[in-house]
């Protein structure tokens, strides 16, 4: 396998992600990790990750540098390129910064991780500091207009430096440069898969459960219905799973899953209609973030009401995806938004959590659920956030609101299949921005609702794309919305990417 140590950058997982989809087993680890731990778990080599610190900062991220002494290659990315040649003796200076897309040449004729690549090519950079000087034994192997090293190597130790993120699609060789790294460096094989996941995993939840009891919240999503048929496969009865219909559920959610996972899996699952107790909760408030927290503890309030009903659990699992544990802020990654699965934890919770999904991306959650056999319509169902329609009524959240929501999800839903669409498109969903506008119907005024329809096309939520649908299937969604829902007399359609905005809307 080959780690990546963990600097904080929002890219950090996405490398781990690379190197698995290269059949070569990865793990994120903590920058804190020592020499000796490192050595325990015998890696064909390490990456380390970009991060938002500079070297030179008070607080900065450091690495123990006795790593270096293992004789296991190291690349290192962005912050992890400076790190190397911090620690080793090279010099790293503060500079305006370099965001985006940039053109570098590649200098040297063995350079290693370039080998098979255009001398020419573009790559993303993100960063403020730049190495200026390499330490002793490396050579720079590349430079840019505005970062003169771009890459450094050293191929005595096998230590590389990238200033560039290899990692993300914007750079067009990226994934050959972190092959070169795994093979040609590492020598590393590629004969691990899915299904290897899946065998790590089952046998991970037995030890940690051992013969004790475990909760899940089901919530009506791909995430935790493939948690509860893993959960169930590795533990069968020990599982008890929960849903809690919150009320901002999809139209017919409740029954879809109900009827799939209960009747085809044959999970144990209690169902909790606990929609009044939510929508009391969030009476009054209409702060995204807050309507988010409360959610989210109301979740695991209802939960401890049934657990102490159910006698002797001790776990509580949950489909946490990568995605909702960076956007939520890790140790060393700044927080964006606080998803629902993370944020709304209390304080005082009184089970011990279990997250198979914690390191894997949308895609890679839908792949194991195929691989566990669970039927097409579940797996690819498109995401659903926890938080569910509340975050899609903006502001203050109303039974006439939600309602307004859910018709019109639906008929935009149908729609999109019926266009053949649902598919390609990674999320659609409507959304109730709060205001009203002046229509006419009929041969009256109205002064009514306006609902917007958000469709991205994304690879694992990270970044989108505002999807783009056929004029034609718009209009039909757009015309069927206003005839057959209440109080709207206005369509809307997003057209941005993410970022600058997020999927959701709140
Ligand atoms: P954003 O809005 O952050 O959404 O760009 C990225 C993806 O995450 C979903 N999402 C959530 N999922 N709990 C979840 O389980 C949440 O609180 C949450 N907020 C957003 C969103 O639907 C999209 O797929």
């Amino acid at each position: 396998k080959i780690i990546v140590l963990d600097f904080g950058s929002q890219y950090n997982q996405l490398i781990t992600r690379r190197i698995r989809d290269m059949g070569v087993y990865s793990e994120l680890m903590a920058h804190t990790i020592t020499a000796d731990e490192v050595k325990a778990l015998n890696p064909k080599g390490i990456i380390f990750s970009g991060g938002p610190n500079s070297v030179y900062a008070e607080d900065a991220l450091r690495v123990d540098p006795e790593i270096f002494k293992l004789g296991i290659p190291i690349l290192g990315i962005c912050y992890g390129m400076q790190l190397m040649a911090y620690t080793l003796g090279g010099q790293v200076k503060s500079d305006n910064g370099q965001y985006g897309r940039a053109a570098i040449t590649v200098t040297s004729d063995d350079a290693k991780l370039f080998a098979n690549t255009p001398k020419e090519q573009n790559v993303w950079m993100s960063h403020g500091d730049l190495v200026t000087k390499v330490p002793e034994g490396f050579t720079d192997v590349a430079t840019s207009r505005d970062c003169p090293i771009s890459a450094m190597q050293d191929t005595e130790r096998n230590f590389y430096g990238i200033q560039f993120h290899a990692e993300v699609r914007n750079t067009d060789y990226g994934n050959e440069i972190l092959k070169h790294f795994a093979f040609d460096v590492c020598h590393a094989e590629a004969n691990w898969s899915m299904d290897d996941f899946i065998d790590l995993q089952i046998q991970h939840i037995r030890e940690t459960v051992g013969d004790k009891k475990v909760l899940l919240g089901l919530s009506g999503g791909v995430d935790s219905s493939v948690v509860g048929v893993l959960l169930h496969k590795a533990i069968g009865n020990q599982l008890t799973s929960i849903f809690v219909d919150h009320g901002l559920l999809r139209k017919n959610e409740a029954s879809q899953v109900m009827n799939s996972l209960k009747g085809k899996f044959g999970l144990n699952i209690v169902e909790v209609n606990a929609a009044d107790r939510f929508l009391s909760k969030l009476k009054g408030v209409s702060d995204p973030e807050k309507k988010r927290k409360i959610i989210g503890n109301e979740f695991i309030q209802v939960f401890n009401d049934e657990a102490q009903k159910l006698n002797g659990i001790d776990f509580l699992a949950q489909g946490t995806l990568y995605t909702d544990v960076v956007e939520s802020g890790t140790d060393t990654a700044q927080t964006i938004k606080s998803h629902h699965n993370v944020g709304g934890l209390p304080e005082d919770m009184h089970f011990q959590l279990i997250e198979p999904l914690r390191t894997l991306f949308k895609d890679e959650a839908r792949e194991l659920g195929e691989k566990l056999g669970m039927p097409s319509e579940l797996v690819w169902r498109q995401p659903f956030p926890g938080p569910g329609l509340g975050i899609r009524v903006l502001g203050e959240i109303t039974p006439e609101k939600l309602e307004i929501v859910r018709d019109s999800d639906y008929i935009l839903r149908d729609e999109i299949k019926k266009a053949g669409l649902d598919r390609d498109i990674w999320q659609y969903f409507t959304v109730l921005p709060g205001f009203r506008s002046v229509g006419v119907m009929g041969d009256g005024r109205t002064y009514d609702y306006t609902v917007g329809i958000r469709a991205v096309t994304s690879i694992d939520g990270m970044t989108a794309d505002f999807a783009h649908i056929p004029y034609d299937v718009l209009a039909k969604v757009s015309t069927r919305i206003v005839n057959e829902v209440k109080h709207v007399n206005r369509i809307v359609y997003d057209v941005t990417s993410k970022p600058p905005s997020t999927v959701e809307w709140e």
